[in-house]
């Protein structure tokens, strides 16, 4: 049979199948989901157009010019997500480890050029062993043209990737390159080189799960930002994370009816956050009780547990909510908070989701590893992130700000609109301990007991630990009560609707990468 006769009856076939029967067959022979279930359970049901179906790959090296499947190993096309349009594809990785060929990655590249043409969200399931070891160079060049059409896209449309196999090689890449990549756990591996290659030539003996499992980049790495069960999961959180974000940057998020009573009180709030500035509470109680329904979608959970970010909505329009996490290294600002933070308000700031921001921070983390690790770029990061968003920027101070972290968290200084605080907020440039023993270190050294510096600290407590003295300048708008925040939040944010400010026009500014 010549190549065009095989490739004639294997399209038959594979259109002669159809989606039922496949679905069957697949879900018969068990484990993960095949690349086209994957497809039918993402989009709306019977939404999904497929299309380049019938191309195949162009290799005839290593006997290649046998083996012409229809579609080659990718299936890509469009479909709706709770009634909005979305491109995607799929890889399938029983069609030759759903390698990246050079015609495939044209597919990809097909759909990601629509997908900017048309404003729409785009998606990848990967689940491949990276780009086709027999085309050599054509496959490289196949998969460099998709990074850079993932670069352009990004801050155009949202990009979201999904790891539901392997993911290897330098093809780890263009998700990379992607807004947030959602892993499997026991599933999905993801690595620049793989374990063998390591032993080969580091001589370190690794796991697979150890290098590139769905815990180890969710909890270490910080690569991954949403971990699920299993395939269904997967694509489940993918469905829920883009119901908070629009589906281009000049578009808004999708709003909700809102069932939720946006002047809801929550009187226990008054007595939620301890008097005692050195005892902790869990930020996430306190996001669930001010958000609509009690309905928070954390992204990167597993990774800085001391900064938790992720969308909620108030009064059914999504925010970004980011909030220090006493409750883990007492919500202090380490690197990788700093990082974490930075690329989720790069994130919303791109697609016009405003930020509310909950402070209760020390400071930055203090010690040698982190000035080592590089906590001064790191934090910078986060600091340019806050400056240059021109979305909706709203802060509450609930208990410390403390020092730069205080100025960096959405500060007034740093273009926040609204800028609240509770009663019983603690703003200055340290701790009162830190402070007193700074200020008064000589005075101190002399006394024979604690009297002086438990008089200073008091004397300090009573000048700045309080959040008075900003509000005298106008650094904080208004100081509420606990019990207002959903009401005072859900106002500010209908203010601030038709905020429109622009940054001075440039290229691109030189952020501290
Ligand atoms: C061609 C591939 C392939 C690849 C897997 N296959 N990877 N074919 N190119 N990159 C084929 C296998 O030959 C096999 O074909 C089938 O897919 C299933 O693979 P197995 O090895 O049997 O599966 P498994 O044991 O589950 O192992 C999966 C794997 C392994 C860990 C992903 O296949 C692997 O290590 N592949 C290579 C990974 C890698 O190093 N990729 C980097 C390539 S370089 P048959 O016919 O036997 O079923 C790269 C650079 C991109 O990606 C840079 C872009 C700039």
């Amino acid at each position: 049979m010549t190549n065009l006769n095989l490739y004639g009856e294997l399209a038959r076939r594979n259109i002669e199948m159809t989606d039922r029967e496949r679905l069957a067959v697949d879900a018969a022979s068990g484990g993960a989901m095949t690349a086209r279930q994957r497809m039918e359970l993402l989009f709306d049901e019977g939404t999904f157009q497929e299309i380049d179906r019938f191309v195949t790959h162009r290799c005839t090296d290593f006997g290649m010019g046998k083996k012409q499947v229809p579609g080659d190993a990718v299936i890509s096309g469009s479909g709706m997500i709770n009634g909005r349009l979305v491109h995607a594809y799929a890889q399938d990785f029983k069609v030759m480890g759903g390698s990246f060929s050079e015609e495939n990655t044209k597919k990809i590249c097909k759909v990601l050029d629509k997908a900017m043409q048309l404003g729409t969200p785009f998606i990848g399931l990967n689940d491949s062993g990276g780009s086709r070891i027999q085309e050599g160079v054509y496959g490289l060049a196949g998969v460099a043209e998709l990074f850079l059409k993932n670069t352009l896209a990004s801050g155009l449309i949202p990009q979201i990737s999904a790891i539901m196999g392997h993911c290897a090689g330098g093809a780890s890449y263009s998700p990379a390159l992607t807004d947030f990549i959602v892993m499997v756990e026991g599933q999905s591996h993801m690595f620049v080189t793989g374990p063998e290659v390591i032993r080969a030539v580091t001589h370190e003996e690794v796991s697979m799960e150890e290098l590139g499992g769905a815990s180890t980049h969710h909890q270490l790495s910080g690569v991954s930002h949403l971990l699920a069960a299993d395939d269904k999961e997967c694509i489940v959180l993918i469905r829920e994370l883009l119901d908070y974000i629009p589906s281009n940057n000049l578009e808004e998020s999708p709003s909700r009816k809102c069932f939720d009573d946006p002047r809801r009180r929550e009187p226990l709030l008054n007595n939620f956050i301890p008097a005692d500035s050195r005892t902790s509470y869990d930020v996430k109680a306190l996001v669930r009780a001010v958000v609509d329904d009690g309905s928070f979608f954390e992204v990167q959970s597993g990774y800085a547990a001391n900064l938790v970010i992720g969308f909620a909505r108030l009064n059914g329009k999504s925010v970004g909510i980011v909030a220090n996490q006493p409750a883990h290294l007492a919500g202090a600002l380490d690197t990788n908070a700093s990082r974490k933070g930075a690329r989720f308000v790069r994130f919303c700031d791109a697609f016009n989701i405003p930020l509310v921001t909950l402070v209760d921070v020390p400071g930055f983390l203090p010690g040698k590893e982190q000035e080592l690790d590089g906590i001064i770029r790191d934090g910078a990061k986060l600091l340019y992130a806050y400056c240059e968003a021109t979305v909706p920027k709203i802060s509450l101070i609930t208990r410390k700000a403390y020092g730069g972290a205080y100025c960096v968290m959405s500060s007034k200084h740093i273009r926040g609109d609204y800028n609240f605080a509770y009663p019983g907020a603690e703003i200055a440039v340290m701790g009162p301990e830190a402070a007193v023993n700074i200020i008064y270190r000589r005075e101190l050294a002399k006394q024979q007991d604690d009297t002086l510096r438990l008089q200073k600290l008091e004397e300090y407590r009573q000048r700045f630990a309080n959040p008075y003295v900003a509000a005298s300048r106008g650094y904080i708008d208004e100081i509420i009560m606990p019990e207002d925040t959903r009401w005072k939040l859900i106002m500010a944010l209908s203010r601030l609707k038709t905020k429109m400010i622009k940054n001075p026009p440039k290229k691109h500014g030189n952020m501290p990468l």
